[in-house]
């Protein structure tokens, strides 16, 4: 795989750093280290003006817009001793004005190509805006519904987010040998292991064997590294004691060491400071000390370095040397992305912020990423002239939420209602808003004044979920119902008896246990960004066919969280056989819908189904063949998936493993010879010494269509 962080651009511009580098004061290059400016955390966007002349500033965050990005870096050109342009950064997570669906939701497409695609129109819209760098892709593996950032991340299996992980870093840096016009650095978030934060509480410990970290929640770091990532951003958390923000095993040993990481690292915000609360660190100095010999490059959004790196310098703590690799590292990366050449840009380049081509990608995307939970047949609507719908999202307020957290720099004006949506696609029909599509407005009268006014209509869509705030960044969640009234709107709208399709937006999995039954159609729509009107309108009239499958199991009950399908193997399994088992005396152990799990207007089958071999080296490779027919009258898409269970291993081994999966698009009567390849490579853990291995031994192996899907078993050797 191409890795431009190792390419003959990049040493050129390698060079040029090095000799700017030597031209520089130790003020200005510890300036380079600082990044400033933002609104989320003052009141006013501050643009540290005082900075330019001593060259005190090396990057800004959450800047909007060209005019002011441009604005800034003129005054801070002209004022400085030593110009050099700052990098721009923001968070661009799903889009920056065009916005796509939740990354949570883009991994339900099981199509990395897809999340590649909507990266790169984020980049464009972020570069025409004058930003050079998001702090995205978040790569956590997330195995807790209540941590509110779990919408950020790709899921809870660490095959298929690394994958995706690959996908994000090269939808923003681009393909080439260089990060081009129209592309930015990604920067792989939060380093590491955030989302395994206690009671799923943003900010709390992650506490697990340093096996685990390895095996489950660091390949998606080294992934996104091999793909090329620029810039990594250490975590808030502790990992195993010590704060990943001054945490030297991860940041140098295995990011730089094993990975062979070579851009530099950004401290999450103000997370240096925080290692006082830490108590890790008695004051700023100790701190910054701490944290930068453990590797973070640059501190995001304050003074720290440049107040108490000098004092550091002189009594020895920190060493020059030190500081002049960090500098050069980022000033490596200024030249690479040709902001020494070009650091403006032009504002007309804006003209592409919501401009059809990228609506059309964001409503194919949203309508990929939607997962079928139920369908008694209801879907796709046919012969409908009236449909009603009810719930806070949808319409005008629902416009807001639909677009899903992390949405900074979008603008829910330009957002599709679902209303909006389906009364485009439903032409002639009546498509009428009941009581309850506020948030607020969900109440017992209200409730009653929607299901009564419901029995007049052919369909009910009732439109639920969570706001737009109730996941991401410190919003970790003890309940995962749908909120507030929410579900007795849908159980009273099921009540009519007309039939009811219940849409759930939000940026987790949900407990639905309580509806699931009940209404005619559920289907997890996720946030699906601007266009979500019309994805929604497209998959309920069934021009396209549903396809997503979740990637992150949906509990029964809350308290079976923890809850995923990879755990490791019990010594009382829960086979229903007797008492004395793992599972729950009031209620069921597997959860509501598993990981893999989703539905299709069209059926899919598998035949001849074969493996190359029954056995193969540590360094071989088996092949998995099948042929997947479209049983069905709707052209759609199938996701193969491949499980594997170690059935001895030198540590406890997980009860199965995705290991490769493969989306396969047929149309009807359509049927399609697949072939998978499984390297042996990917059967490694590590094991009690720490070293990652292949161990020899037998393996089942499971070509399945969700992961509990066992079918078609198959067993092989590895010797
Ligand atoms: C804090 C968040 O944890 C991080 O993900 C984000 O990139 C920064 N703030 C900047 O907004």
């Amino acid at each position: 795989m191409k890795n431009m962080m190792y390419s003959q651009a990049y040493e050129a511009a390698r060079e040029k750093a090095r000799a700017l580098l030597s031209k520089m004061t130790l003020t200005e290059k510890i300036g380079q280290l600082s990044q400033f400016g933002t609104s989320i955390y003052s009141d006013n966007e501050q643009r540290f003006e005082d900075h330019f002349s001593e060259g005190k500033v090396g990057s800004y965050l959450t800047i909007k817009g060209a005019g002011k990005t441009n604005g800034i870096q003129k005054d801070l050109l002209k004022a400085t001793r030593t110009p050099i342009p700052a990098l721009f950064a923001d968070d661009v997570i799903h889009g920056y004005r065009t916005t796509f669906p939740t990354p949570l939701a883009q991994s339900c497409s099981w199509d990395p190509e897809l999340t590649r695609q909507c990266n790169g129109i984020a980049a464009k819209e972020a570069y025409r805006a004058g930003l050079k760098w998001t702090f995205a892709p978040m790569v956590d593996i997330a195995r807790d519904p209540r941590w509110g950032r779990i919408m950020e991340g790709y899921g809870e299996d660490t095959y298929l987010c690394s994958r995706f992980a690959e996908a994000a870093v090269r939808g923003f840096q681009g393909d080439g040998d260089r990060p081009g016009k129209d592309h930015i650095y990604a920067c792989m978030k939060h380093y590491a292991a955030y989302g395994a934060c206690v009671g799923g509480r943003d900010y709390n410990t992650a506490d697990m064997s340093p096996q685990t970290l390895q095996d489950v929640y660091l390949p998606p770091f080294r992934a996104g590294v091999e793909a090329g990532a620029a810039t990594v951003m250490s975590a808030f958390n502790d990992v195993n004691g010590v704060p990943a923000t001054a945490n030297r095993y991860l940041l140098k040993d295995v990011l730089r060491e094993q990975f062979g990481f070579r851009g530099f690292v950004v401290s999450d915000a103000g997370a240096i400071g925080e290692l006082i609360a830490h108590g890790y660190a008695e004051d700023g100095g100790d701190a910054a000390e701490k944290a930068f010999n453990a590797g973070v490059d640059m501190v995001m959004a304050g003074d720290l370095y440049n107040d108490t790196f000098p004092a550091l310098i002189k009594e020895g703590k920190i060493k020059e040397e030190d500081v002049d690799e960090s500098v050069f590292s980022i000033l490596t990366l200024k030249y690479f992305i040709g902001l020494f050449d070009e650091p403006y840009v032009d504002p007309s380049g804006e003209d592409c912020f919501f401009c059809p081509e990228h609506r059309a990608a964001a409503r194919k995307a949203g309508a990929e990423c939607a997962v079928l939970l139920e369908n008694d047949g209801i879907l796709p609507l046919s012969g409908v002239k009236s449909v009603a719908l009810a719930g806070p999202l949808s319409s005008e307020e629902g416009k807001h939420h639909l677009l899903g957290g992390w949405s900074c720099s979008s603008d829910s004006a330009y957002t599709v209602s679902i209303k909006d949506g389906l009364t485009a696609a439903l032409p002639g029909a009546r498509v009428d808003v009941l009581p309850c599509d506020r948030f607020d407005g969900v109440t017992e009268e209200n409730i009653e004044k929607a299901a009564q006014a419901a029995k007049g209509y052919d369909v009910i869509v009732a439109c639920v979920g969570e706001t737009a705030f109730m996941s991401g960044e410190a919003a970790s969640r003890s309940e995962l119902g749908l909120p507030g009234l929410q579900e007795k709107l849908v159980l009273a709208l099921c009540a009519t008896g007309k039939p009811v399709v219940c849409l759930v937006s939000s940026g987790r999995p949900l407990v639905l246990t309580g509806i699931k039954d009940k209404v005619n159609a559920l289907m997890m729509i996720w946030q699906p960004g601007t266009e979500a009107g019309n994805s929604v309108a497209d998959l309920l009239t069934g021009r396209v066919c549903p396809s997503g499958r979740l990637t992150a199991s949906f509990p029964y009950r809350a308290g079976q969280i923890p809850v995923y399908y990879n755990h490791t193997s019990t010594g009382r399994p829960a086979l229903g056989n007797w008492v004395f088992e793992s599972k729950y005396r009031d209620c069921q152990i597997e959860p509501l819908y598993p990981f893999g799990y989703g539905g299709s207007y069209t059926n899919f089958e598998f035949s001849d189904i074969s493996i190359s071999s029954d056995s193969m080296s540590a360094d071989g490779c088996i092949d998995v063949s099948l042929t997947v027919r479209n049983v069905g009258s709707y052209a759609g898409a199938d996701v193969v998936q491949i499980y594997v269970r170690d059935l001895v291993g030198s540590r406890v081994r997980p009860v199965k493993e995705l290991k490769a999966f493969e989306k396969v698009f047929l149309r009807p009567g359509e049927s399609k010879r697949v072939k998978i390849p499984l390297p042996a490579s990917r059967l490694a853990f590590t094991g009690v010494d720490m070293k990652q291995t292949v161990e020899p031994g037998k393996f089942f192996l499971w070509v399945s269509e969700r992961s509990d899907d066992e079918r078609y078993k198959f067993e092989f050797e590895v010797n």
